[in-house]
């Protein structure tokens, strides 16, 4: 759906940016790997302050595993301040990675100068690069609050992840159960010219 501007210059790559939807309802089966190095080569290809590229990328697929997350990342958040976390922590049922079959762990590290903002950007231009090939995808903060908990550590070398560096957030990935459609409305008068 066109928002704004001028219809003939809308390309591929706005396309996709504006197409793009958090998935929650992924299928059970795994992603190609051409799909998922496809993926993989959009993060590290992301802008970054001083051209650190401090990010590492955990990919998990193992099933068990990604539950273990799941479960333990729950259980750091049953008395969470925030009442929406708090709720989907003590959801039994509810899956923090919608039973997405891989998850990749966006890593920073720690002595570069922005190392979550790099992060940040690497993990959004996995987000559209996935759109791109049709491939389902959520952004995943919520694993972090087990990464910042009294486990963290214990999970950090479960995960291999290198020392000195900060898992700041998952990325859900799989095929699409349900393609949305209409995006959230934008919130107005974001924008100020100064001319
Ligand atoms: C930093 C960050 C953390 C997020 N964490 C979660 C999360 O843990 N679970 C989830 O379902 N969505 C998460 N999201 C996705 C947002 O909820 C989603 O982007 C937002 O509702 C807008 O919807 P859209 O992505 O479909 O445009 C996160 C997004 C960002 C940017």
């Amino acid at each position: 759906m066109i928002i704004k501007g001028d219809v003939h210059m809308i390309n591929e790559t706005l396309k996709v940016i504006k197409d793009r939807r958090t998935t929650r309802k992924f299928k059970p089966e795994q992603i190609r790997e051409e799909e998922l190095e496809i993926i993989l080569e959009a993060g590290i290809y992301a802008p970054s302050a001083h051209n650190d590229q401090p990010w590492n990328f955990t990919v998990i697929q193992n099933k068990e595993l990604i539950e273990e997350l799941n479960v333990e990342s729950k259980e750091m958040c049953k008395d969470f301040p925030d009442e929406l976390i708090r709720k989907m922590a003590n959801n039994k049922r509810f899956n923090i990675f919608y039973k997405a079959p891989t998850i990749i762990v966006v890593s920073g590290r720690d002595d570069a100068i922005m190392p979550q903002v790099d992060c940040a950007a690497a993990t959004q231009n996995m987000l559209l690069a996935a759109e791109s090939i049709d491939i389902g995808a959520c952004w995943n903060g919520f694993v972090s609050f087990l990464f910042r908990s009294e486990k963290g550590e214990e999970y950090k070398e479960k995960l291999n992840i290198p020392k000195g560096y900060t898992p700041y957030y998952g990325v859900a990935l799989g095929y699409k159960k349900v393609r949305i459609c209409n995006p959230p409305t934008r919130r107005e008068n974001t924008i100020q010219y100064i001319r």
